[in-house]
């Protein structure tokens, strides 16, 4: 246990460059309270005591700002910066060594039932302000923009931004994006053209290589030509 209280305080050393001590981490960083906090709320919660889990989080929550629903199953070196105006739902789940920043929602969209709020896997980072909502998956070491709003699904080492969120880099590659200005909305009639013409590109491109690779294999001489011999197997003159 110990262990795991010095690995939290080391991991906000590390994510916040503002943080210059271990005791400036113990004694300022309401993130750290409510992190520790809620392992003692999410035990309660589990041992069926569901009421004073409530209450004790919600305590946790007029003191830092943060709420986290004592259900919310959270892994090892969570971080949350500054803090003020999280909360995180019941049913969601967070990996290890994931960050999050102040104004963080891990929300239910209000439709679902059982499983309704977000799965961050290991690593993710959720940016000030940002809202995660359903049951979806941040996949690990997925970075979500700050403001964003996100309700479908993002694979592993993506960037995600805007409202809704989309994907911008996705394993360290830009995503080519379409800007949504009033006056140059896209138009799908031309885009599908063009995805036509890209793909007649690649396919004349193709038969054009097997065509000069043809030609190359019939102008080759044979086997029997190389060793001397004509077609039919005798010498060559
Ligand atoms: C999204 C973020 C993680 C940057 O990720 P990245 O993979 O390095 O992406 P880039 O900076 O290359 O940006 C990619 C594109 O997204 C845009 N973008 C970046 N962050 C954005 C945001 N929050 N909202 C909207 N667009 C954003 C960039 O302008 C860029 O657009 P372009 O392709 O048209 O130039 C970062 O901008 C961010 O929002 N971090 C949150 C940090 C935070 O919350 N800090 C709080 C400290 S208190």
């Amino acid at each position: 246990m110990i262990a795991r209280l010095r690995a939290d305080i080391i991991a906000v050393k590390e994510r916040d460059p503002a943080c210059t001590s271990s005791f400036s981490a113990l004694t300022n960083y309401p993130g750290l309270w409510a992190v520790w906090w809620h392992r003692l709320t999410h035990r309660l919660h589990r041992s069926g005591h569901v009421w004073l889990a409530r209450r004790l989080s919600q305590s946790v929550r007029r003191a830092t700002g943060i709420e986290i629903h004592p259900g919310a199953t959270i892994g090892d070196r969570f971080f949350i910066d500054h803090g003020m105006g999280v909360v995180i739902g019941e049913t969601t789940v967070i990996g290890d060594d994931v960050t999050i920043y102040q104004g963080v929602t891990l929300g239910g969209t209000g439709k679902e039932h059982g499983k309704r709020h977000p799965t961050l896997e290991d690593f993710a980072v959720i940016g000030v302000g940002a809202t995660v909502l359903g049951d979806i998956r941040i996949g690990r070491g997925t970075r979500v923009g700050a403001g964003a709003v996100v309700v479908s699904e993002v694979p592993p080492n993506c960037t995600v931004v805007g409202i809704p969120g989309r994907i911008v880099v996705r394993e360290g590659k830009r995503i080519d994006t379409i800007d949504l200005h009033h006056e140059d909305l896209p138009d799908p009639v031309v885009e599908m053209y063009r995805t036509l013409q890209r793909r007649m590109d690649r396919i004349e491109a193709r038969l054009a290589r097997e065509e000069d690779m043809s030609a190359e294999a019939a102008l080759a001489p044979t086997a029997d030509a190389r060793r001397g011999k004509d077609d039919d197997g005798h010498p060559a003159l």
